[in-house]
C-alpha cells in the first residue's frame, strides 16, 4: 500500500482532527513498530506499521462509514457554495477526503443518510442491480385510495414516462392526511413525491426510516452524526428479518 504520513494515520484512524493529531506525535504519545515517534511526517505502510495513540493499538481501515439524522433545510450533497450540505454537519475529526452522501435525499426529507469514502459501496447502495430497500414514511395530503396502493405495487410510469420498479405502499394512519410508508429499491429524482404526484397526491413530509435492515436509531437525534459499526454496515445489505430485530 502506498506509504502515508504519521500524522495523517493517527488523525484518520484516531479520529482526530489533523492538528490534535500533530500535537499528540510531538509529545510522544504516539508509537510506530514500538518506538516513539515524534515526526508527524514520518512515513509509514498503513497496513503493516503498528501504531499505538497512548498505549493503544489504531487499526487501519481504509474506508469509514457514517450515517446520520439528515434535519429539514440541508442540501444532501458533498459541496455547495451557497448552501449548507450534510457534510458540513459532519465533525471535523470524522471527516475523510472524497466523502459524500450514498443516497441523495431532498433538502425538505429528513432522516436516514450513510456517508462514506468508499466510492464502490456507494455504488452497490445506490444501483438498482443490488435491490436495496429503503423505506420512507410520507404524510400525503388526501386520502389514499386502494387503486393507488395497487398502481405502486404494479411499478408506476412517471408523467414524463420513466419507468418506476414496483414499490410498497401501505397506510399507516388514516385520515384526512394520511401517513404512508413506502418501500422503494431506487433511488430516482424526486422519486417518491413524483409516484404520488401521479395520483393527484402531494407529500407534505417525507422521512427515510431505514436502508436495507439498518434502521435510523431512536437515540440518533436530528443533525447528529455517529460511525456505523461493522454489524450495522452489513446489515445494510441485508434485508429486514426477524432474525436481525436486534439491529433494527
Ligand atoms: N423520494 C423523494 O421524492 N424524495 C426524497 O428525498 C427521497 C425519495
Amino acid at each position: 500500500m502506498k506509504p502515508q504520513r504519521l500524522d495523517k494515520f493517527v488523525s484518520t484512524q484516531g479520529a482526530l482532527t489533523r492538528s490534535a493529531a500533530t500535537s499528540q506525535i510531538r509529545r510522544g504519545n504516539v508509537t510506530v513498530n514500538g518506538k516513539i515517534c515524534r515526526d508527524p511526517s514520518a512515513k509509514l505502510d498503513p497496513e503493516t506499521d503498528v501504531v499505538t495513540l497512548g498505549g493503544n493499538p489504531l487499526t487501519f481501515a481504509e474506508h469509514l462509514y457514517l450515517m446520520l439524522n439528515k434535519p429539514a433545510g440541508i442540501l444532501c450533497v458533498s459541496r455547495d457554495p451557497n448552501a449548507e450540505t450534510v457534510l458540513d454537519l459532519v465533525p471535523q475529526n470524522l471527516r475523510r477526503a472524497g466523502m459524500f452522501p450514498a443516497g441523495r435525499l431532498d433538502k425538505d426529507t429528513t432522516g436516514l443518510v450513510i456517508l462514506t469514502d468508499d466510492g464502490d459501496f456507494g455504488h452497490r447502495l445506490t444501483s438498482p442491480k443490488h435491490l436495496v430497500e429503503k423505506v420512507y414514511y410520507a404524510r400525503v395530503d388526501a386520502p389514499v385510495f386502494d387503486g393507488v396502493i395497487k398502481a405502486f405495487e404494479k411499478g408506476t410510469h412517471l408523467p414524463d414516462g420513466t419507468p418506476c420498479a414496483p414499490a410498497k405502499l401501505r397506510v399507516v394512519e388514516d385520515g384526512a392526511e394520511p401517513l404512508c410508508e413506502v418501500t422503494v429499491t431506487e433511488g430516482k429524482y424526486h422519486q417518491i413525491k413524483r409516484m404520488f404526484g401521479t395520483h393527484d397526491l402531494g407529500v407534505n413530509a417525507l422521512h427515510r426510516h431505514s436502508i436495507g435492515a439498518l434502521v435510523l436509531p431512536d437515540d440518533l437525534a436530528e443533525g447528529e452524526v455517529r460511525v456505523l459499526s461493522e454489524d450495522e454496515k452489513n446489515a445494510v445489505f441485508s434485508e429486514k428479518s426477524p432474525e436481525n430485530a436486534d439491529l433494527l
